[in-house]
């Protein structure tokens, strides 16, 4: 019989539980989900009911967390700001983890995360995920096969919708670079990680540039107010967020369960909710 493997969770939200742990759960055959920890205790109980953790082995505390390994593998799925000292404490327990992109945007940083695997022995996964969607799994395959001819050239473009670049750049967790990683990594390094996948070399150089060209005040169209919710100009702004979460989410059916939906209120999602959460939270 294989071994089940145990897997503890830090950072139980969209990435942590919704991707990640939905997934491992699934498969009972192969995993066991048996501990979780979140600074956000709505957060960590939803979902540690959800995967059947018991109340014991759910850490609202990261230190206390991290005072024992308590699984064979590590999912880290926290803000971009907690990856590296979480995945040092990690590694020195001595777990395997799947870390959420980035890593870090610091060299330094990138060193210490190095010596510390090295001396640990850890195996250590960064969810560069879209390597495994099918799409690119196939072209790599076509480029591999040599049908395409000999690759010389990449012209890449990560689209990012004008209402995704208002929910997660400008209103949501990667609106400030003091607490998430800048775009060129935040978004971008899947694609970084694709180029140096599909063109089997090492990047030379990286610029990246950008700025709020429209998200500024003297940008606001006339007479808007600081929130969507109570705005005149709600029902026929681009960015209006009544717009974007109401609107979007009804003529979607009002799925009880669907991003971006799920980041602003806890599922099931219901309209009430999202409407207080446009009137009093971040978006
Ligand atoms: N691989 C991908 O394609 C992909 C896509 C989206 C996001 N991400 C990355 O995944 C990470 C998580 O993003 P998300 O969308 O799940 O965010 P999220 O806000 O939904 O989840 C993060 C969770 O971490 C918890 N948390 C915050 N600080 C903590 C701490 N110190 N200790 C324990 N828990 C803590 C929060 O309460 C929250 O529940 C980010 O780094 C993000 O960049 C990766």
């Amino acid at each position: 019989m294989n071994k089940i493997y145990t897997i503890a969770i830090i950072g139980t939200g969209a990435r942590g539980a919704k991707a990640y742990g939905r997934l491992i759960y699934k498969s009972p055959d192969r995993y066991k989900i048996t501990h979780l920890c979140d600074i956000n205790p709505t957060v960590l109980n939803t979902v540690g009911d959800e995967f059947c953790v018991p109340a014991e082995n759910r850490f609202e505390n990261p230190q206390e967390f991290f005072a024992e390994r308590r699984a064979d593998v590590l999912v880290i799925a926290t803000p971009d700001d907690c990856h590296v000292e979480h995945c040092l404490s990690a590694m020195k327990l001595g777990y395997d983890i799947l870390c959420e992109k980035p890593l870090t945007d610091k060299e330094e940083d990138c060193k210490a995360l190095l010596e510390t695997q090295k001396k640990y022995g850890n195996k250590i996964l960064v969810c560069h995920v879209l390597r495994y969607a099918l799409s690119y799994l196939k072209l790599k395959e076509l480029l591999d096969s040599g049908v395409l001819g000999r690759l010389v050239s990449l012209n890449w473009v990560e689209p990012v919708g004008y209402w995704h670049q208002a929910h997660s750049y400008v209103r949501g967790n990667w609106r400030n670079t003091a607490h998430a990683a800048p775009m060129i990594l935040a978004k971008c390094c899947h694609d970084l990680d694709l180029i140096q996948y599909f063109a089997e070399a090492k990047c030379k150089s990286v610029s990246s540039i950008g700025g709020l060209t429209f998200f500024k005040p003297e940008c606001a169209p006339e007479g808007a107010t600081m929130r969507c919710s109570d705005c005149a100009l709600k029902d026929t702004c681009a960015y209006s967020a009544y717009r974007i979460y109401v609107e979007r989410w009804k003529a979607n059916g009002s799925p009880a369960v669907d991003w971006p939906y799920n980041v602003l209120v806890t599922e099931p999602v219901t309209e009430e909710k999202i409407l207080n959460a446009i009137k009093e939270g971040p978006y």
